[in-house]
Formats: structure tokens, C-alpha cells, sequence
């Protein structure tokens, strides 16, 4: 059985930055809370919370006396507004690249239509909201935003722009922009998409192409590991694990290519292992193989 780890598996830049600025203000001694799980990997929030990180998911005067570290998601202002009126200490650990996406949205004309492509419920993409200077709609499909430009609750000939959550969809982005395109005259399309969820998700697909089972590994909560699974399901079977102990419920009878590809919160560890785990379970089934041929002779 070969296996094959994608290049592109594991923490993206975002990730590791949020992570490192964790550990930095551990180093320094500080008693650091997180709004809400740092990233979307259950060994990663739980080795934090052994070290004492608290997990917080709201902000309040219980929070006085921790430094605050933002995730590489982002926040909309009112939170900035609401840390800063407790007076807490803060370290922003968004992501540039979601930073960016903020900077777009904060700074248009009253009277600009933010068009944003994304989960509504996704916090990256309530972040967004939360910049926006002027009124902003969210959809989730190309579908959804035709509706939404056929039965707007804005003027017609508004100016627009049109930004993206970091990791949607590539190929669904570019139906999004054919119909803005096709329907508005006034309008400004950015491109948000990060490229290091575009080349995840096309080694994903390209992966899935070539091999007959795919293991994809990462957090159930989170989306750029779920896109993953349904990127790879489309081509091949696909299973989607957290941990190397997941490995025992997957079938691999009769599976000789085996492709593997992580979400952007997965650590190299937790790569790393799998991959060992499949190997050595491998390794074992042949040594079962030889010693059942001997039996028979
Ligand atoms: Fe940032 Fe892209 Fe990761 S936006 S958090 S580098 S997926």
C-alpha cells in the first residue's frame, strides 16, 4: 500500500500564528483566555486548557486580569469596543489575511452594498459584519445570491463589492462572480479567498483522483476540514478522522493507494502519526499474511 501525504496538509500560516502568540503569552506568564476555541483541534484546545487557558465565550469582568488573544478568525468591532471598556489587555491574533477582508469592508461609502460569500454563522464571517460601514448580506451560494440580487432590499443600481470568506469555494466563487457580472453595472469584486485553502483544497481533489481511499484528518467543527471530506468524496472514498485512534473503525482491505490530507487547524503531529499508525498496521497485516501462509503449508 503506498501512502501519500498531501504537501499542503496541516496549519496554515493563520493557524500556527495564532498558535505560537498562545504559547508566546504562556511563556510570558501570563493567565491567557481565548475567545472561544483558538483553533478547531480538540488535542490542541486541550493541551491549552491543561495549561491553563481558559476557553471564554463571552466577555465580562470575569475576563480583568487575562490577556485576551483574538483568533486567526477574526472579530467585528463591537468586540474591540466591549474589551477595551473592561479594560483588558489584548492580543489580536487575526489573521492578515481576514484582517484585509476587514479593511475592504470598514471602508466603503455609505450606501455600498456588502456583498459577502460565506457561512452566516461561520464566526469568521460575523467578524466581517462586524466591520462592514455600511449595510452587509451575506449568501452561500451562487444561488443564493442571484435570489438575493433578484429580490434585493437594496436600490437596484447601488454600487456594490463583494468579498469572500477565506475559505469558500473556489468554484463556486467563480459562479458568484458571473452573476454579479451578468446583473449589476456597479460594482468591485475581491477576491478574499486565501490561497493556501485554494492549493489545499486542488491537491485535495487531485489527491482523491489517483488514490482509492482518502483520509482526512482534522476537527468535526471544522468547515475547511468538512470541505475537505466532500472535495475527496466527490473522487474517492473518504473518511474523516481526528486522531490516529479513529484509524481502528476504517476499513483498508483490498486498499492499495492511500491518500491523506489535514485541515488548516491539524497539527504536523497528528499528520505524523496517522501515518505511522497506517503504516505499522500495514507492516502487521503482512506479517499476519506470512504466518497465515505458513499455517496452511
Ligand atoms: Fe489565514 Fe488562510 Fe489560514 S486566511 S487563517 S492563512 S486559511
Amino acid at each position: 500500500m503506498t501512502i501519500t501525504v498531501a504537501g499542503s496538509a496541516g496549519f496554515c500560516f493563520g493557524v500556527d500564528r495564532a498558535v505560537r502568540m498562545v504559547q508566546s503569552e504562556l511563556g510570558a506568564g501570563k493567565r491567557v483566555a481565548t475567545l472561544g476555541e483558538i483553533i478547531h483541534n480538540p488535542q490542541i484546545v486541550a493541551e491549552f486548557r491543561r495549561r491553563g487557558v481558559l476557553v471564554a465565550d463571552k466577555i465580562d469582568e470575569s475576563l480583568c486580569g487575562y490577556t485576551v488573544v483574538i483568533r486567526s478568525h477574526g472579530v467585528g468591532k463591537d468586540v474591540y469596543r466591549k474589551l477595551a471598556q473592561f479594560g483588558i489587555e489584548t492580543v489580536d491574533a487575526t489573521c492578515p489575511f481576514v484582517g484585509k477582508i476587514h479593511k475592504i469592508v470598514s471602508s466603503q461609502e455609505p450606501g455600498t452594498v456588502i456583498l459577502v460569500a460565506g457561512d452566516p454563522q461561520h464566526p469568521e464571517v460575523q467578524g466581517i459584519v462586524g466591520h462592514a460601514s455600511s449595510e452587509a448580506f451575506v449568501f452561500q451560494s451562487a444561488q443564493e445570491l442571484a435570489d438575493l440580487l433578484t429580490n434585493c432590499k437594496f436600490p437596484p443600481d447601488a454600487p456594490k463589492i463583494m468579498v469572500a470568506q477565506t475559505t469558500f469555494n473556489r468554484n463556486e466563487w467563480q459562479k458568484c462572480e458571473e452573476i454579479l457580472k451578468k446583473v449589476c453595472t456597479r460594482f468591485t469584486i475581491f477576491d478574499t479567498i486565501c490561497s493556501a485553502t485554494t492549493m489545499r483544497q486542488q491537491e485535495a481533489e487531485s489527491l482523491a483522483r489517483e488514490s482509492e481511499l482518502m483520509v482526512v484528518i482534522g476537527g468535526r467543527h471544522s468547515s475547511n476540514t468538512k470541505k475537505l471530506y466532500e472535495i475527496a468524496s466527490q473522487f474517492t472514498r473518504a473518511v474523516l478522522i481526528e486522531d490516529a485512534n479513529e484509524l481502528s473503525g476504517v476499513t483498508m482491505a483490498g486498499v492499495r493507494k492511500v491518500g491523506i490530507t489535514a485541515g488548516a487547524s491539524t497539527p504536523a503531529c497528528i499528520i505524523k502519526e496517522v501515518q505511522k499508525t497506517m503504516s505499522e498496521n500495514q507492516n502487521n497485516q503482512e506479517e499476519l499474511s506470512f504466518e497465515e501462509l505458513l499455517d496452511q503449508s
